[in-house]
């Protein structure tokens, strides 16, 4: 089984002062009752490399997006080049938010992902399907679609993460039952293996949405959880915590 991978995806918070968050996560997981899992926060570009200069001992820090390029006429646009230089270690590709407000395609994030790659840094690439599409009866089908054209063909498990991010239970305070997160985590793996072999054993399988200390111990039991990606929660570092505390 992968060593879990609890993750923050701070979205457009977080001011300078946030750093107090930060620390207070990194007293809790020196204090000796951290968890067995792999801790990382994705905060707002302005913020990674103070983050990465002081993150505590056990604390990744990541990026939320980046372009396919190194370099270049990309007004406003960052490298995956430009985040490993600042420090960051992981990079989201393909988070929700991005595909319906910048319309980003699952090739967009494949290219994505595959400009994280080339740097040497781990790509978390987001799947999920919206409520109209759950309604439908269509979730495994926009899910696995999405990760085989996603995910690139060079993702191996130290490179690349999965997250599955059902569109409607983000920022919402719904989830899925325990049952549904399983069987559609458990579809996920069965693609991966069929596509990498036994190496698909080794990918982590992140669920996202509405994560919270109240409901993490349960999620993150599911078949083929392999962590979480925390949105709301991850703002504070004591609900952050709670969340880690599942392991
Ligand atoms: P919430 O935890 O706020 O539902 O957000 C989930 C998410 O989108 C993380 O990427």
């Amino acid at each position: 089984k992968p060593t879990a991978l609890v993750a923050g995806n701070w979205k457009m918070n977080g001011l300078a002062s946030s750093q107090a968050e930060l620390e207070a996560l990194g007293n809790y997981l020196s204090d000796g009752s951290a968890a067995d899992c792999d801790v990382l926060i994705c905060p707002p570009f302005t913020l990674i490399a103070a983050f990465a200069s002081n993150a505590p001992t056990g604390v990744a820090i990541g990026a939320q997006d980046c372009h396919t390029n190194k370099s270049g006429a990309h007004t406003g646009d960052i490298s995956a080049e430009m985040l490993s230089d600042a420090g960051a270690s992981y990079v989201i590709v393909g988070h929700s938010e991005r595909r319906a407000d910048h319309g980003e395609s699952s090739a967009l994030v494949r290219d994505k992902a595959n400009a994280v790659l080339a740097e040497g840094l781990k790509a978390i690439v987001c799947v999920g399907e919206t409520e109209a599409e759950r309604d439908a009866g269509k979730t495994l089908d926009v899910v696995l679609g999405q990760v085989a054209q996603s995910v690139p063909a060079g993702s191996i498990p130290e490179n690349t993460v999965v997250a599955y991010e059902p569109v409607w239970a983000i920022g919402t305070g719904r989830t899925p039952t325990v049952a549904d997160v399983a069987e559609v985590h458990t579809a996920i793996r069965g693609a991966l293996v069929e596509r990498f072999g036994d190496a698909g054993n080794g990918f982590r399988i992140l669920y996202g949405g509405s994560v919270k200390p109240s409901n993490a111990a349960e999620l993150m039991a599911a078949d083929n959880v392999n962590g979480a990606l925390v949105g709301g929660a991850s703002l504070k570092a004591s609900d952050f915590n709670g969340i880690i505390d599942a392991y």
